[in-house]
């Protein structure tokens, strides 16, 4: 839920050019976008819902599914950043499991 104060700082400025604070990001969620722009940001915009490599991101667990048609939970979205899922690489030798904890955080404020 995006507060009035939010809305009028965020008017009309893309998310992707706005500062961890400006996006109200806690200490674990700005490391979270920290790992995302190192390895997922390349192939997934974040703010948008038009993909590059792979599908934009935007709005993640908002929705009820998955590009792929699982449903939104953690668990599915964790397997897809460990095992790879299509063209995705796997990260499980890169992202450990606080990184993972941080990423996932993040991705909930998309
Ligand atoms: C080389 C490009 C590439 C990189 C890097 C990449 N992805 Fe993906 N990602 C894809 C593609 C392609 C798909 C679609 C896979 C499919 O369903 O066939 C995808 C799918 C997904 C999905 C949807 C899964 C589903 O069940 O529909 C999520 C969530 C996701 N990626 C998150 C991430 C995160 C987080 C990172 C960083 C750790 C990342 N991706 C890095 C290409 C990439």
């Amino acid at each position: 839920m995006m507060t009035v104060a939010g809305l009028l700082s965020g008017c009309g400025k893309d998310p992707a050019q706005m500062s961890d604070a400006e996006l109200g990001l806690n200490v674990q969620q700005s490391h979270g976008r920290k790992v995302y722009n190192i390895y997922c940001l390349n192939c997934h915009p974040a703010y948008s819902s038009h993909g590059n490599k792979g599908p934009g991101l935007k709005k993640l667990y908002q929705k009820q599914y998955l590009p792929s048609g699982l449903t939104a939970t953690d668990d599915h979205v964790m397997q897809s950043i460990f095992r790879g899922r299509g063209m995705m690489p796997r990260f499980a030798d890169q992202i450990d499991q606080q990184e993972m904890q941080d990423l996932v955080a993040y991705l909930h404020t998309l």
